[in-house]
Parts: structure tokens; C-alpha cells; sequence
């Protein structure tokens, strides 16, 4: 800040050495100023009018386009700037012939066949079977890659196969692509998220946009400069244009490498392009159960899921693909709302509330802060099988002993859009029991129903990132809890005077 002041002239410097040509440059000062001014106004108003909200791009027009000898502004109108959708990605998904027929029911739960466009490949052919055709990508056969050499004793050459889609597919001469996007054959996406987030990157640069492992030492292996390809990664389409002339040479310099995805990141060190981190993107590779990553998801759109395969199905007592398909009427409703957490108290009960909507509400005894809510519980193992706190590359709490901390946990059982009142209504129950607690405190046991209602809100990641909040609501329906959740009003904040109350009972 200090360098930028001393660029400015003081005030009084500039009254006592008026010339002519000072004035005139201050003149000219003016004017770049109120444009300036102007073009900001202009970034803020086509916001609120719902365009993309391209402002890096938008600004850096509007400043290189300043001319600087003009008094007015100039009326030359910009090209209407045209967002990202769906139709200008291209998938490449990596599947193997041996799995494809359990693998094939997670790309049907996302994919759209009228609305994108994409390609799975595999090593050899494989049975269709009637209804595929519809409901899947295109097939096609990797070419050979028997040329290339595969030194790494863990892995399986089909890394380098599966590291080529992006060339493959970009040879295939698609028109009108801005983005190639990556996935095995178990990622689930949430495509509405992915758009979302491709939106705020220029498709005309070079990007490399994916996360990490969630596991520490999986990026120590690997890189912490690594998107994993599980968790899926977007490439921008000079990119790819670029990593297609050098892949081959590229991917012959590292046979020592494991994966397709380190392989790709070797190249991308090669052009000098880092990863652009969105964490929404899911490699999970965690054992167990998902609930505590779920239940306190990051305060970003859910973009993907990964190894659905390898941890427990996301809600009980069903199949993993039920479990999916259980999440698909809440992604439909509201997909920018999918997973999001609030937190809020029920102040005359005494117990806190967290909502991850679409999936999950928990009930707690007591008042814990928002900075211990929005902690994953370590309900799951890292890669390496231990559920040690530092094994991971976030914070985590652990998932309390004491039988009366245990959270009374709601599960989505339906999620409908109620027309009346213009929002969304879900409900949330109970599957698992909780122990017995002798504090002298209210109980939440009996409430069976949490019904959970919320506006969607689809320009929610144009903003800045917030938590939306929630509030408890009355209700004359027994057994029943009623939440709000939606934007935070003004001064609204997670906060409750503990003088009120004591949440050690007993
Ligand atoms: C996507 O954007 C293109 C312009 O680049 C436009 O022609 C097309 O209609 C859009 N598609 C959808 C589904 O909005
Ligand atoms: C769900 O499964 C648990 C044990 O896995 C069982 O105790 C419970 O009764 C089941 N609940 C329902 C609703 O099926
Ligand atoms: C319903 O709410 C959405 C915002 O969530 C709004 O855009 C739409 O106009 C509303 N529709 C009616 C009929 O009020």
C-alpha cells in the first residue's frame, strides 16, 4: 500500500505547481478516473442482471480498451460476453472393459445424452446392453500405447492409456469446446457445479483446475501440485491443444511414474502450468464412512464424488447406487445448495443444529461453535487405513465417546419443490439409534421428522462464498423439527450467549 501512496502527489504539491500541462494531464486523469468508475458500474449492473460474473476478464478488457486522448466515454458496445454451459465441455472418461458393467450405472446417474458431450474410453470392446445407448457416452477403444514404457512396480500400465484421453479426445476435432473434462468410470458430477465453477476461468488461457487427495500422504507421494483424476479435472482447450504436441514425448521421460494422473501432472510441471485448486472436486480417498466430509462440506459447490466403490454407500441401509439416486432429486432442486452446511441453535432446547442439505441434519445436546461444526468429524480412514489426526490435509474433529455428544443424525428421505411457497421442502429421518444419556436436558429422541425448507438460490456461487444460514422454526406437528435455511440476514451470525444457558447438565 505504501508504494502505491507514493505514486499519488500530495495535495498540496499539486496546488502549488499548477502549469499548463499538469493541468491537462490531470485533465486526463479525470477522465480515465470516471471511466474507470463507469466501468465498474457497468461490471456491477450486468452482475445483477444475471450474467456471468466474469469480472477478471470483463475489467481487463474494459482498462486495455481505454483510450487515453478521449474526453467521453466511448460508445462502442462490447461483444455480449458468452458464458460457459454445459455444451462447451467435453468429457473423457477413463473405464476399464473389466469393470464396466457395475461402472457403467454411475456415469448413467449424471450423464445427460442430449446435453453433453463426451466419450468413455476403454481398453477393448465391450457387451452393450439395450437402454446403453441412451443413457451413456459414447465408446470408443484407447489406442495402442504398447510403444511406451511402464516401469512402476505397483501400478498398472493402463495409466498411460488412460493419461492420453485428453489428446485422444481433442483429436477427435469436436467444435466449439472451451474445457476438456476428466473422470474414471466411478466419478459422479454434479454438472450444474462444474459449470459453475469453469465460469469463473477465461477457457482462452491455460488451466489446470482439480484438487488434492484427501489423504496427506497420498499427496506427499504423489503432489500436493496434483489433481487427482478420480476427483475429476477440467483442462482448458489451448491447454490441451498444447499438452497434445509434447504428451508422448512427455509421458516417455516418466515410466517410473504410478498413475494417469501423475503423468499428466509431470507434463503440466513440463509447460509450467500449476493446478488451480477448486475444492469441490472429490478424489475421497478415505475408507469408511463419508458422513463427517458430507456432513461439513466446504464452503464451495459440489462439483464430484469419487471411490463410492470404497467407502460405505453415503445414506444406510441401502445400495450405493440407491444412495446415489437418493441424492439426484436434491441435485436437480437446488444443485448449488447440494451438501451445504448451516449451523444454527435451538435456543430454547439448547442444542445445535447442522443442516447439509440435500443429505443430512444433525442434532447435538449442548452448543458447540461454528468453528467446531464446520470441522469434519473423522468418521472415515485415511488411504493408509488410520484415522490419525494428522493424516490429513485439513482439519478434522473427532467423532465424540461420550453417549450424550453423539449427534441425533437425519437422513434425506425425500426432496420436493413446493410450488405454494415458491421453496424447496425436505425431510429428514432418523435410521440409527442413539444410547442412552442421563443429562437433564431436553431430548431429541423425540423428533423423528426434520423438515427442512429453502429457497434455491442458483446465483449462489456468483457471490462471494457464505455460509447460508439456518433458523429453527415453530411447529405444531409433534415429534417435528422445522428449519429455514437461506441467505444470512444482516448481522445474522452462529452465536449464543451462553449466560442464558448451561450445557453441562449432569
Ligand atoms: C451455450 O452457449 C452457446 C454460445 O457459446 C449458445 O449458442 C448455446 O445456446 C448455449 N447453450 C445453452 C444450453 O444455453
Ligand atoms: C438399518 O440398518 C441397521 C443396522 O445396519 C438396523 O439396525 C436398522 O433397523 C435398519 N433400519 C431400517 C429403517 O431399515
Ligand atoms: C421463485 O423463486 C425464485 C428464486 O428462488 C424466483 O426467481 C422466481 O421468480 C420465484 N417464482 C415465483 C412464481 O415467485
Amino acid at each position: 500500500m505504501s508504494t502505491m501512496k507514493n505514486n499519488f502527489k500530495d495535495p498540496d504539491h499539486l496546488y502549488s505547481s499548477w502549469s499548463f500541462s499538469k493541468l491537462m494531464a490531470f485533465f486526463f486523469l479525470l477522465i480515465s478516473i470516471s471511466y474507470l468508475f463507469y466501468s465498474l458500474r457497468f461490471v456491477s449492473h450486468s452482475y445483477e442482471c444475471d450474467q456471468p460474473p466474469h469480472i477478471p476478464t470483463i475489467i481487463h478488457q474494459h482498462i486495455s480498451n481505454i483510450p487515453p486522448q478521449e474526453e467521453s466515454p466511448p460508445q462502442e458496445e462490447f461483444p455480449p460476453f458468452e458464458e460457459t454451459n454445459l455444451s462447451h465441455i467435453v468429457f473423457g472418461i477413463g473405464a476399464s472393459a473389466k469393470l464396466w458393467k457395475q461402472r457403467k450405472e454411475y456415469i448413467k446417474m449424471w450423464w445427460r445424452p442430449n446435453e453433453m458431450r463426451g466419450v468413455v474410453w476403454l481398453e477393448q470392446k465391450v457387451k452393450t446392453e439395450p437402454g446403453d445407448e441412451n443413457s451413456l457416452p459414447r465408446l470408443r477403444i484407447s489406442s495402442d500405447t504398447s510403444k511406451f514404457k511402464y516401469k512402476n512396480p505397483k501400478g498398472h500400465r493402463s495409466a498411460i492409456r488412460i493419461s492420453r484421453i485428453v489428446s485422444e479426445t481433442l483429436r477427435l476435432g469436436m467444435k466449439d469446446v472451451r474445457w476438456f473434462v476428466m473422470g474414471d468410470d466411478d466419478t459422479v458430477f454434479v454438472t450444474e457445479n462444474l459449470v459453475k465453477v469453469l465460469q469463473k476461468y477465461d477457457h482462452n488461457q491455460f488451466y489446470y483446475i482439480g484438487s488434492s487427495s484427501e489423504s496427506h500422504l497420498q499427496n506427499i507421494y504423489f503432489s500436493y501440485n496434483m489433481a487427482y483424476g478420480g476427483g475429476g479435472f477440467a483442462i482448458s482447450y489451448p491447454l490441451a491443444v498444447a499438452l497434445e504436441k509434447m504428451q508422448d514425448r512427455c509421458i516417455q521421460r516418466y515410466p517410473g511414474l504410478y498413475g494417469s494422473d501423475d503423468r499428466m501432472q509431470a507434463c503440466m510441471a513440463e509447460l509450467g502450468v500449476p493446478l488451480t485448486k477448486e475444492k469441490g472436486f472429490h478424489q475421497f480417498d478415505v475408507y469408511g464412512n463419508l458422513f463427517g466430509l458430507l456432513a461439513a462440506h466446504p464452503v464451495t459447490p459440489l462439483v464430484s464424488l469419487h471411490h463410492l466403490d470404497v467407502v460405505e454407500p453415503i445414506f444406510p441401509n441401502v445400495s450405493r447406487v440407491q444412495a446415489l439416486k437418493r441424492l439426484s432429486g436434491p441435485m436437480k432442486l437446488d444443485p448449488a445448495g447440494l451438501m451445504q452446511q448451516s449451523i444454527c441453535y435451538d435456543k430454547a432446547r439448547t442444542w445445535t443444529i447442522s443442516v447439509s442439505w440435500g443429505y443430512a441434519v444433525q442434532i447435538f445436546r449442548g452448543i458447540f461453535s461454528a468453528r467446531e461444526m464446520e470441522m469434519p468429524a473423522r468418521t472415515f480412514l485415511n488411504w493408509y487405513k488410520r484415522a490419525d489426526y494428522t493424516a490429513y490435509p485439513f482439519n478434522t474433529r473427532p467423532v465424540s465417546r461420550h453417549v450424550c455428544q453423539k449427534p441425533f443424525v437425519y437422513f434425506l428421505s425425500e426432496a420436493m419443490h413446493d410450488e405454494g411457497a415458491n421453496q424447496t421442502s425436505s425431510k429428514y429421518i432418523r435410521v440409527q439409534q442413539n444410547p442412552d444419556c442421563k443429562w437433564k436436558m431436553e431430548d431429541p429422541t423425540r423428533i423423528k421428522l426434520v423438515v427442512v425448507h429453502k429457497k434455491p438460490d442458483p446465483h449462489l456461487w456468483d457471490k462471494a462464498p457464505r455460509r447460508n444460514c439456518c433458523r429453527v422454526r415453530r411447529t405444531k406437528k409433534k415429534g417435528t423439527l422445522l428449519i429455514d435455511v437461506g441467505k444470512c440476514r444482516e448481522d445474522e451470525v452462529v452465536e449464543l450467549s451462553l449466560s442464558r444457558t448451561s450445557i453441562h447438565n449432569s
